[in-house]
């Protein structure tokens, strides 16, 4: 039985003190989500990640939205694993369009992220999606399906159980155009028999999330859907208000 996960990518927004202020506004929501055995968290800037964990509950699954492959070195600008470790966070999105986008992230620079994650017993977010150019093209599974491959290799069934894959259509992100709920069930139908053929049957435990303008009026058909196991939300996950009414629908 998966359990459903519901995850607020809050991109480039908050100050420390904002996040505080929602962290500690979000304690009963986690207890609400506890409670109907759903997972619940949020992924802040690097700079709000303390901020959060130290006044959430601690069953708020608080995650980082990239992470460097080395433990330290000449990267300038780049955070490690084991700085992520001392923080007490476990969690990292990996691969999410907009840094695919901006900041040149392939997929085989996830694999490196997420083969570094996985053997530090932490759990990657791996974020799929096509462009829209690649929709129209009718290209989504080919793409899609590179980037689960791609993105994987080298792991083992073992390795992948905790993983979590988002399937988030770049078309969809921030633009108030969702996927239909039939797309969203045909893909991620679709990325888990990928991961059945990669890695047998624990496809059938590995999560499997809808990201794209979820609000709280779209979050539950979307979590009615089969193979759709939680939700990647951005917009909707900033105001504790819209945090909420994404939970209660879900409930
Ligand atoms: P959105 O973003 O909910 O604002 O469309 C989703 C995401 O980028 O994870």
């Amino acid at each position: 039985m998966r359990r459903k996960l519901l995850l607020g990518n809050w991109k480039m927004n908050k100050l420390a003190s904002e996040a505080k202020e929602f962290a500690i506004s979000s304690k009963p929501l986690v207890q609400k989500a506890k409670d109907a055995g759903i997972d619940i968290g949020v992924a802040p800037t690097y700079l709000s990640l303390q901020a959060v964990k130290e006044n959430a509950s601690s069953d708020m699954i608080v995650a980082a939205q990239n992470v460097h492959q080395l433990v330290s070195g000449a990267y300038t600008g780049e955070v490690s694993i084991p700085m992520l470790k001392e923080f007490g966070i476990d969690w990292v999105i990996i691969g999410h369009s907009e840094r695919r986008t901006y900041d040149n992230e392939t997929n085989a620079k996830c694999n490196a992220k997420i083969k570094a994650l996985i053997s530090n017993n932490m759990v990657p977010v791996y974020c799929v999606g096509e462009t829209l150019v690649e929709f129209e093209g009718g290209l989504t599974k080919e793409i899609v399906g590179t980037q689960v491959r791609d993105g994987l290799k080298d792991l083992t069934a073992e390795e992948v159980k905790n993983l979590v894959v988002a399937y988030e259509p770049v078309w969809s992100i921030g633009t108030g155009k969702n996927a239909s709920t039939e797309i969203a069930q045909d893909i991620c139908h679709f990325i888990r028999e990928v991961l059945r053929e990669l890695f047998g049957e624990v496809a059938d435990e590995i999560r499997i999330l809808y990201g794209g303008s979820v609000k709280p009026e779209n979050v539950k058909a979307y979590l009615s859907c089969e193979d759709v196991d939680g939700a990647l939300v951005g917009g909707a996950s900033l105001k504790i208000d819209s945090y909420e009414g994404l939970l209660l629908n879900i409930l």
